[in-house]
This record gives C-alpha cells, structure tokens and sequence, in this order.
C-alpha cells in the first residue's frame, strides 16, 4: 500500500494526484493517507498554480483576478495565481506596495488620519520596519524569502545583556536589570525551592526515590544551586554577570552583587517575562531582511510586474455579477473608474471593506465588523552614536519595560558602525492611544523621557531624528491588527468562503494574525480555492 511506500515515493504519488487533479484533491488525498495533519508534509501541500494545470484538464485559463490591496495577501494572490497565468490586478491605496510591511527611511513620509505630518530624516542606511519586524523560523515568509531571492539577516529578538525594567513592581523596582541577571536569580532560586522540596519529601507523591535522584542534579544544573550539604541554596554566580569583568593575571573579576534575596525576587515579578524567549513565534532564531522589511513587498511587485499594481486606487464598491464581480474606484487623478473580472480578492482590513458599499450582503457587512482592531505604535529614534554597544554591551534584542513605552528594541543591523536607530516604543492597546493622542514631538518627548531612565542622559542628549507611526490613525490601514471575539462562529467562517465571486485574504482570516504567514497563507487558500473553482467549472 501506498501508506508503506518511502516518504520520497509518497510525495511523487501526491505530486501526481496534485497535477491531476488540482491542490484540493491532493490534500484529500493526503488527509485520505492520513499525512494532512504532520506539520512537514503540510507545509509541503501547498501547491502554486501551473499553467500546466489547465493543459491537463483540458480546460481554459486566462481567468482575470482583481485584487483589493497591495499588502502582502494582496501581493501574494496576485503572484501566486499569476504562476498559473491568471491574470490578475492590484488595486491599492497607497503609493507603494506592502500595506502594513512598512519601512521607513529618510525622506519616507506620512501623513494620518488626524492630518498630521511628518517626513523621516533618518540618515542614509538608517531605518525601522515600522510594521512587522521579526520572523520566525517556522513561517512561510522565509519560503518566500528564498523563492524572492530577499536576503535574511538574524533578528535578536532575545538577548541576554538586554534589561528588564519595572517601575511598579512591588520590589526591585527603578532598576534596570539585565536580563541574564534576573534569569539567574529566577531560575537560581526556583531551583533552589524545588530541590529542597524534593529532598525533604515533599513530593514523595509524585516523585519516585529514582525520579528525585535524576531531579536533584537537573535543577543543580538548571539554578546554579550549591549541594545538599548546603541546603542547595541559591547564592548568585557569574550567570548574573560581572560588576568587574575577569581580566588579565590577576583579576578574576566581581560576581555582580549583592543578590537579591528571594522574597523581593519573587515580588519583583521578573519571572514573568522569561515566557516571552518560549513563545512558539517569538523564540530564537529570529530573521529580518537585509535592509528592511520592505524588501519582500518589493520582491513580490516585482515578480506580478509594477504594470499589474494600479498606486492610488481608492476603492469605493465592490459588485458581486452573475458571472463575476466588479470594483469601483477613485484612480490617482481623482477620476471614478470601474474594473470587472472574473473573480475579485479583497485583501483589505476588514474594517475598512465594511465600510465599502457592495452587494454581497448584510451578513458579510456584520462579519466585517466583528473583527476588532487593535491600536499599535511604534517610533524610531536614530542616534549619533550605537552607546548601547560602545557603553553597554547590547548587541540587539529587546528590553521589556512596565511603562507605557513597552519595549526598547535595539537595532540588528549595522553593529559597530557610526549611528544607530532604536526603537524607542513599540506598544498596543491603551498604551498606543495614549500615544497617538499626541503630535509626533510629543511622542518622542514621552518616549525619551522613560528612555531616560533606563539609559541615562545620552538617551536624550544623543538623539538626532525620530519618526513614529500609529497604525490605527493610518490611512488605508486603520490598525495594527485585528482580534476576533470568536474564530469558531459564523462570521469567521462566512468571511472564509466566497460571497459569489468575492473572496476574502488577510492575516486577519488566518490563525497567526499579526504575522505575514497569515497574510501569506489565507492567499494561498483563497488562490488554491479559486483554481479549483476555475478547473472543476
Ligand atoms: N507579530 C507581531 C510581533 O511580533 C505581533 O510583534
């Protein structure tokens, strides 16, 4: 049987039934052989569209695509469908591709919701990717990256020498501390209770004298904690780090000190942000496009051809006909046109097609509307000199803060060189409202003066352009992301499916919302869709 075949045989098999009878009967086959649900061979399922398809059916192509929105969805519809020669169109607002896949640079400018300006001065070679900015090693965006010739570079999403700084906590609080100082403290003194309890019995229930045999020395291991004559207790090592750094001859350095002890450890609350590094998404290797993020964007428009994206078209209806569906919209020069085409792809924010007029229907309306965005903001502070390298050892990474700044993320770019741009926040929810109540300078006085604190004067007095952005107050864009009261009722499911000849793409109908995989998935379920739609017709 098929099922006992080697994996390479299994996947020419699928690859037949695949050519034959398009993507949807190559996944029923592979749920049939009980491969769907294995993560590797999923990946693998997906499958482009090829011209080659419809020589075997038999059947024509030439099918037109009109999509919605030049984001990344959008973006990856119309080149993916374009392997198979659909022939599709873009229609986006903006002046450039990549909707939320933003990087700014000098001379980028924006102009928000509240009329209010701004122009970057970032110096040459200087950026931040003012939406997404970290990918992980599981997404398919490193796929496209490879399939895009877009070079990665490693993003430092964790770093030891970063801080952790807390202004409310109940104990610790003012104080930056590293972060591989807090973690040898946590784990140091977590060890230290565990092996106690262990020793002393207290976990005679769920322990058998081997299994606290093979504990003891895992958490001696794990905590740095002394031996049982000492009761393993905790007392600092150099995991904490250094107050003199171990040099030549003599010195042998200075165990940063004095250790904390465990009550205001665990009052502190710094245990809590180690879960950040174990995120499936937000674990270590991390990757980012040399030069920003906008290099994939860019890639794919290239790829579908900057003829196929029509800049400046504002979309205004969205009509599903009898035998297809057309949209309506403000071109550039402000004149109305309308596009029909076989099919149409909205791959805009929901929020923003709920508001389009269009006759697919109050349900669909209603659905749009369930998704709730979410406010987010960022801001880039370039600076005359990288002083978090030169003076404190940091390298990239992330220093998570209690204030409404967020996170401080230091650049993964560019080490060593002359300047340096950090961003100074990157926040959601009330945080980013309370942000983007302000005009840009504002901002930035806020943000540098929580900077500050942690990083002393030269957070200010080093400073040199700064450029933020607030995604719910974009235009064309209207978040950061959305949110779903539910993924499992009826609007998540509607706006999944077709409206006639409508179809729906977006991060926000995927399960990794707020990641380009997202954005890159749905495409490719709206496009395997829509191809096996055109090949059974
Ligand atoms: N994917 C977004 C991030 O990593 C939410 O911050």
């Amino acid at each position: 049987m098929v099922a006992e075949q080697s994996p390479a045989s299994r996947r020419n098999f699928l690859k037949s039934v695949g050519v034959a009878g398009g993507a949807g009967v190559m996944y029923s086959a592979m749920g049939a052989l009980g491969l769907a649900p294995v993560p590797e061979v999923r990946a693998d399922a997906y499958r482009a569209p090829q011209q080659s398809d419809f020589t075997l059916t038999g059947r024509g192509g030439g099918k037109t695509v009109l999509v919605l929105g030049g984001g990344i969805a959008g973006l990856a519809t119309a080149y993916e469908l374009g392997k198979a020669g659909y022939d599709c169109r873009i229609l986006e607002a903006k002046d450039r591709p990549g909707g939320r896949n933003w990087t700014v640079r000098g001379g980028t400018t924006l102009t928000d919701l509240d009329g209010r300006r701004q122009t970057a001065s970032f110096t040459k070679g200087q950026y931040i990717n003012a939406g997404p900015a970290r990918l992980p090693q599981s997404h398919v965006t490193l796929d496209y990256c490879r399939e895009l010739g877009v070079e990665l570079q490693v993003f430092t999403n964790q770093n030891a020498n970063a801080y952790i700084y807390q202004e409310n906590s109940a104990a610790l609080a003012n104080e930056p501390m590293r972060w591989r100082t807090a973690k040898a403290d946590v784990y140091g003194y977590v060890s230290e209770l565990l092996a106690k309890a262990t020793d002393q019995g207290a976990l005679d229930t769920r322990l058998t004298a081997q299994d606290k045999e093979r504990l003891i020395p895992f958490l001696q291991s794990f905590g740095a904690i002394k031996g049982k004559a000492d009761g393993y207790a905790y007392a600092g090592t150099n995991r904490r780090g250094y107050s003199v750094e171990p040099g030549a001859a003599f010195e042998d350095g200075t165990v940063l000190g004095p250790v904390p002890t465990l009550s205001d450890v665990i009052a502190s609350g710094v245990g809590q942000r180690f879960s950040f590094e174990l995120g499936y998404d937000q674990a270590m290797m991390m990757f980012q496009p040399v030069g920003g993020m906008d290099a994939i964007p860019n890639a794919l428009a290239k790829a579908i051809g900057q003829s196929r994206i029509t800049y400046g078209a504002k979309a205004l209806e969205v009509k599903d006909l009898a035998d297809g569906a057309e949209v309506t919209y403000k071109d550039a020069a402000g004149r109305t046109r309308t596009q029909r085409a076989d099919f149409v792809v909205s791959a805009v924010p929901p929020m923003i097609m709920a508001r389009l007029k269009h006759n697919l229907g109050t349900d669909i309306t209603a659905a749009l509307k369930y998704a709730v965005p979410t406010p987010v903001g960022k801001i880039g502070l370039e600076y005359r000199s990288r002083w978090w390298e030169t003076d404190e050892q940091i390298y990239g990474g992330i220093t998570p803060t209690d204030m409404d700044l967020a996170t401080i993320w230091y650049p993964s770019y560019g080490y060593q060189g002359r300047r340096g741009t950090l961003v100074g926040y990157y926040n959601f929810g009330a945080n980013a409202l309370a942000y983007s109540a302000l005009p840009h300078t504002e901002r930035l006085a806020r943000a540098v003066s929580q900077g500050v604190k942690i990083h002393g004067d030269k957070y200010r007095t080093e400073l040199d352009h700064s450029f933020s952005v607030a995604w719910h107050r974009t235009p064309d864009i209207e978040a950061g992301w959305v949110s779903w009261p539910s993924q499992t009722g009826a609007e998540y499911k509607l706006l999944n499916q077709p409206a006639g000849h409508v179809y729906f793409a977006g991060d926000w109908l995927s399960h990794t919302i707020a990641w380009q995989h997202g954005a890159f998935t749905s495409a490719r379920k709206v496009v395997t869709d829509i191809h096996e739609r055109v090949l059974s017709a």
